[in-house]
Parts: C-alpha cells; structure tokens; sequence
C-alpha cells in the first residue's frame, strides 16, 4: 500500500512541477482575473478561441476588476477542459410573503445556453427553501418539467422545525430552464419563522444548504444572492467518427483522441494514457 502511494507520488511530481505549460494558443491571455480561460476557450481575439462558440467576453465590470462573462450576464468562476465544464453564478428565484399572506416580493429565473452547452445533470441538483414552497422548473419548450416542495411547521418559540429544503436532480441534455415558485399552503402559519422561499440549481461540490437559512429575505442588485451552477460542453455536437472524418476541423491534438462524455452528445478530447497536457492544443499532450 505504502508503496504503490509513493509511486503515485513520485509519477505525479514531475506533472506538478511542470505546470509552466501554456494552456492558450500562443500570443493569447490565460487569465481573466483570476479565472484561467484554458483553450478552446480565449478571450480577448477571436483568434484565440476554437470557434465563435468559444470566445468569451473578458471586460472590466463596474467596480473596474476584470470579469469573464458566460454569454451576456453569468460571470464565470472555473472552466475545467479536463472535467468539460465551466461554472458561472447565477441568481436564486424567490418569492416572499407578508404575514397577512399577501405576496409582496417574486423573481422567477430563466436562462438558456446556445451552442455546444448544457446544464450538467450529475453535477448539479435543484433546491428549494422554505416552509410553505413548491418550486417548478421546466425547459422552454415545456417538454421537460418537475417540482420540489419544501416544508417545515413552527414550534411554540417561532422557530422553524423540518428540513426546511427539498431537492431533485434534473433530466440529462437540458439546454434552458425556467425556475418558478408558489406555495403549497394557503396560510401564514410558518410567517413567523420563514417569510420567502429560494429556488435555485447548483452545484453539488459547492452548495451548503447551511448557507440558505429559513429566515432569509432577497437581497436585489448585484449582490442578490447567487449559486454556481455546473455547465457542460463538447467540441461539437458529432460524434467521434463524424469529426474525425474533417481532418481541418478535428478538435484534438497530438496525443489526444476523443472520448465522449457521460451525457452522450457530442465528442471532446483527452490525453492519451501516460501523456498530461492541454488535449485540444496542436501540440496537445506533449
Ligand atoms: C477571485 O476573485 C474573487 C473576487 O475578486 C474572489 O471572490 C475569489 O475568491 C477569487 N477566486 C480565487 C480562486 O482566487
Ligand atoms: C462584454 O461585456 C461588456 C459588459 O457587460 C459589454 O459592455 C460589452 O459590449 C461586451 N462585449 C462583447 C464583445 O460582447
Ligand atoms: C401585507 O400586504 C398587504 C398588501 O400590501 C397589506 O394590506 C397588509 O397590511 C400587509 N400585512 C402586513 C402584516 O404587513
Ligand atoms: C445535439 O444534437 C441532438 C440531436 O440533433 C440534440 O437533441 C441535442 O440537443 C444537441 N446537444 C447539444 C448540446 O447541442
Ligand atoms: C387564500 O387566502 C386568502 C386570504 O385569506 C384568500 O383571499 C384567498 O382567496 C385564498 N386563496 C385560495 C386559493 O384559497
Ligand atoms: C471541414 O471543416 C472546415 C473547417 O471548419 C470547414 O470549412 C469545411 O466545410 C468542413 N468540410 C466538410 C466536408 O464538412
């Protein structure tokens, strides 16, 4: 056991010690703040980036810091070309009521990816909070739909007692969602412990639900509270053999071949065993 542990150890080293590689095309910028923008992505030139699909928007926000942007409006905290995935933040739906019950605050969220992108089914499950909630999401073709109730009573001191938070996982391939939320309950029992319920994805690695106390209310600007949700991306929507088949389009480098994810659609690529590097890089895996 000791043994194999420090072969491991040693065959990682050189890797670690290593890790001056470049992982952009050369004359490109990796960083973007303090996110690394691996190829296939770039920023900045169009040039840097595999296609349109990849190039993202690297520009200061208004607090003067640099930002990576995700489309037009979901800020980017990792991309992961080893795992296929880049995470962005995006805010939780909500709603709220008085203590006479009547809704006095709601956001519904909605988001839809283009291109080579969808919502990860296994790295990302949907919550919601609250002790009177009935949270919805569904696709924006209405061909997908499922539901979360979160409840919870009130004891003799108004604290909440129950779990307080519910949660399912979401179908494989989803490209939109839409995030709604309404209660179950027509009654303000639990308004003493709980006045807003929170509907949101996010990803499994990152999300405490300790972070989403019962009494919560929504915070709105840009400091609304946000989760990271786990997005995934192929190369193209083809598969292995149909890229290959274009040898000026095919996407993996030296020592690299393509594999495909666990979601199915689409190829990516990764280096063969033995070799570390970038996959999608000329060079790929040197
Ligand atoms: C990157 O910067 C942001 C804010 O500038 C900070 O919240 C975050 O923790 C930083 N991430 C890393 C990995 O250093
Ligand atoms: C990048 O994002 C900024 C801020 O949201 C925006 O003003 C700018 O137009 C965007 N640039 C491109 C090329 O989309
Ligand atoms: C709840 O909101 C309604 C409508 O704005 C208002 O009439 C009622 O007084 C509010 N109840 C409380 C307890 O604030
Ligand atoms: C890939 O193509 C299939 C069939 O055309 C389609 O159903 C699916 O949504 C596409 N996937 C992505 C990620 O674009
Ligand atoms: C819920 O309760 C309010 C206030 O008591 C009442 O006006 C409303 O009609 C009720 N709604 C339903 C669906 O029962
Ligand atoms: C092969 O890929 C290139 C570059 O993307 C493209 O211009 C060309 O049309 C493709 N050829 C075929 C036969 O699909």
């Amino acid at each position: 056991m000791w043994v194999s542990w420090l072969m491991m150890l040693l065959s990682l080293w050189p890797v670690a010690a290593s890790t001056a590689r470049s992982d952009v095309k050369p004359g490109c910028q990796e960083m973007c703040g303090n996110v690394s923008v691996p190829y296939p992505f770039g920023i900045l030139d169009r040039s840097c980036a595999m296609s349109n699909n990849f190039f993202l928007n690297c520009s200061s926000n208004d607090e003067g810091h640099p930002e990576l942007l995700f489309g037009r409006n979901m800020p980017i905290s990792d991309i992961s070309e080893l795992e296929g995935t880049v995470t962005v933040g995006i805010y939780a739906a909500f709603n709220c009521y008085n203590k006479t019950g009547i809704q006095t605050d709601s956001f519904s969220q909605s988001m839809t990816l283009a291109g080579p992108f969808m919502f990860s089914h296994t790295r990302n499950i949907f919550t919601a909070t609250g002790c009177n909630t009935l949270a919805a999401v569904t696709n924006y073709e209405s061909t997908y739909g499922a539901s979360c109730l979160s409840l919870c009573t009130v004891d003799e001191e108004n604290r909440c007692s129950g779990s307080g938070y519910s949660q399912i996982s979401i179908a494989k391939g989803l490209k939109s969602l839409y995030i709604i939320l309404s209660t179950f309950y027509n009654d303000t029992t639990v308004s003493d412990c709980n006045l807003c319920g929170f509907a949101f994805l996010a990803d499994t690695r990152s999300l405490k639900i300790s972070d989403w106390p019962l009494y919560r209310m929504p915070i709105y600007g840009k400091d609304a509270y946000a989760t990271d949700v786990v997005i995934e991306w192929v190369v193209e929507n083809k598969t292995c053999e149909q890229a290959k088949a274009n040898t000026s389009a095919y996407a993996c480098g030296a020592n690299a071949d393509c594999t495909y994810p666990e979601s199915g659609q689409g190829y990516r690529c990764s280096c063969n065993e033995g070799f570390e590097g970038n996959p999608y890089l000329k060079e790929g895996c040197p």
